[in-house]
């Protein structure tokens, strides 16, 4: 039997595009399967020398699925140059804006990317697994869908000004206060989200139900679990401190994002211009972690908000037999983050100081370095600028949720080719669950390259020789 390595392409309902390459060894048994990211990275290089407080403008353009995370962090980032406490009312309208941008990305993906596989079945046809096929067979499912959607996207607008490259959060604050007819309107679209929300986590729950022993068996490893925490352990989307911890749930730390370089080392592939984050003391690849819903919930200790808390209490009984590291277990997270995300806005409309128009500080540069964090839907999302005395970028680093998430991508792959090829035959079925393996982990891939555009996604098996043996095209359908 000679080697071989397999290659999909492209692989559809990703947020961009990306590669896998899977190399089987002499007796067909899968060796290794990888992930790739092909394009340049250009924001570290390209921002050095440009004013510090353009920052929140220009890395928004990193991504456009992203550019409201993007924007957060990098404005906490300058605030920590400032050296300063932004108002009260700005925060709070920097975390709204942040759940909109949630609500949209959460509903998206449930909704359009992942709900054809969980709805329509793995082994449905790619004709019909896709949105449109998901609208057909639960067309008020899909309506709703679209609409959560759009109730996110309204926030970002009544905010932002603009649904796409919002220029709001700035160094010091941000730029506009909500008004209390805005708030009143935006807090009328509530009772209709909750009901779709609820809506999908019963689709979901049920989902899962019937289908454990997948869930325990698709792409289910250890790894360590990161995200932030507020002061009792309890996810915080906007700020707090990084939490790790281990396979079994046991802290290994908690730190002030600002030490995040004595605790996170990022490891380099000659074969991949993405790096690969890792918890240090452990090193690599043992110190890998996982970050985003399955990553947040599973390092926390508990959410603030008392509906999805009642969730979360679901999820956990489920997750503790055995299920704790099942990749598919991110679909579930997510919504349970869905729930907390409405449930957090709702408590946001609700504070007496949210029409605040004390809303941003000037000041002077204080410091020549800052690092800003927050939990962008996908994961933990850290910018790190360098500054010189006429406060232009020495030098900036940034890692995306898909960054830290890149280890763990290439190692479900890798579970799930196994599981799939045997004896070099490729079985039925193999190509969708490759994709479906990496869908959980919702990369987000103009982010991981912090590039502009798209790329190509492919799945290709190759032998040992490097001969190519089996190749995938798809056309993306979102
Ligand atoms: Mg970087
Ligand atoms: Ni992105």
């Amino acid at each position: 039997m000679t080697p071989r390595k397999i290659t999909i392409n492209p692989i559809s309902r990703l947020e961009g595009h990306g590669k896998v390459t899977i190399h089987l060894d002499e007796e067909g048994r899968v060796e290794d399967a990888r992930f790739h990211i092909l394009q340049f990275r250009g924001f570290e290089v390209f921002t050095q020398g440009r004013p510090y407080e353009e920052m929140p403008i220009i890395t928004q353009r990193i991504c456009g699925i992203c550019p409201v995370s993007h924007q957060l962090a990098s404005a906490k980032a300058c605030d920590a140059i400032l050296g300063l406490a932004i108002p009260p009312a700005a925060r709070m309208l920097r975390e709204l804006i942040h759940m909109g941008q949630y609500i949209q990305s959460h509903a998206l993906h449930f909704f359009y990317l992942a709900s054809p596989d969980l709805l329509l079945g793995w082994d449905a046809d790619p004709a019909v697994r896709n949105v449109v096929g998901v609208i057909a067979e639960f067309p008020e499912a899909a309506v709703k869908g679209v609409r959560l959607r759009k109730f996110g996207q309204e926030i970002i607008k009544a905010l932002g000004g603009k649904k796409v490259h919002p220029a709001f959060s700035v160094p010091g604050g941000v730029t506009d206060s909500l008004s209390e007819n805005d708030r009143d309107r935006l807090a009328e679209g509530l009772p209709e989200a909750y009901e779709t929300c609820q809506l999908a986590l019963d689709l979901l729950k049920g989902w899962v139900g019937k289908n454990l022993e997948e869930v325990g068996r698709f792409a289910n490893f250890d790894s360590a679990y990161t995200g932030l925490v507020d002061a009792k352990g309890r996810v915080n989307l906007y700020d707090g401190r990084i939490r790790i911890v281990d396979a079994g749930r046991n802290r290994l730390a908690e730190f002030d994002p600002a030490d995040y370089l004595d605790h996170i080392g990022e490891h380099v592939e000659p074969w991949s211009y993405m790096k690969f984050p890792f918890y240090k003391p452990l090193g690599y690849p043992e110190g890998i972690y996982r970050v985003g819903p399955l990553g947040r919930l599973n390092a926390a200790d508990g959410l603030s908000t008392p509906k999805a808390s009642a969730e979360l209490a679901h999820f956990r009984a489920l997750a503790e037999n055995g299920l704790t590291g099942g990749s598919l277990l991110y679909h579930y997270a997510r919504l349970i983050e869905l729930l907390y995300a409405l449930e957090r806005a709702e408590q946001l409309f609700n504070d007496p100081g949210i029409c605040d128009t004390d809303i941003k500080i000037t000041a002077r540069p204080k410091n020549r370095e800052g690092v800003g964090v927050i939990e962008a839907p996908r994961g933990t999302l850290i910018h790190h600028y360098w500054v010189n005395t006429a406060g232009a970028i020495e030098k900036a680093n940034l890692i995306v949720a898909t960054g830290h998430n890149n280890a763990a991508m290439n190692r479900a792959v890798t579970e799930v080719a196994r599981t799939y090829i045997q004896n070099g035959e490729v079985r039925e079925g193999i190509l969708n669950r490759v994709e479906g393996a990496i869908r959980c982990y919702d990369p987000c891939l103009s982010c991981a390259t912090h590039a502009l555009g798209q790329m190509p996604l492919r799945v290709e098996v190759f032998d040992a020789r490097g001969g190519l043996v089996h190749e995938r095209h798809r056309d993306p359908t979102a």
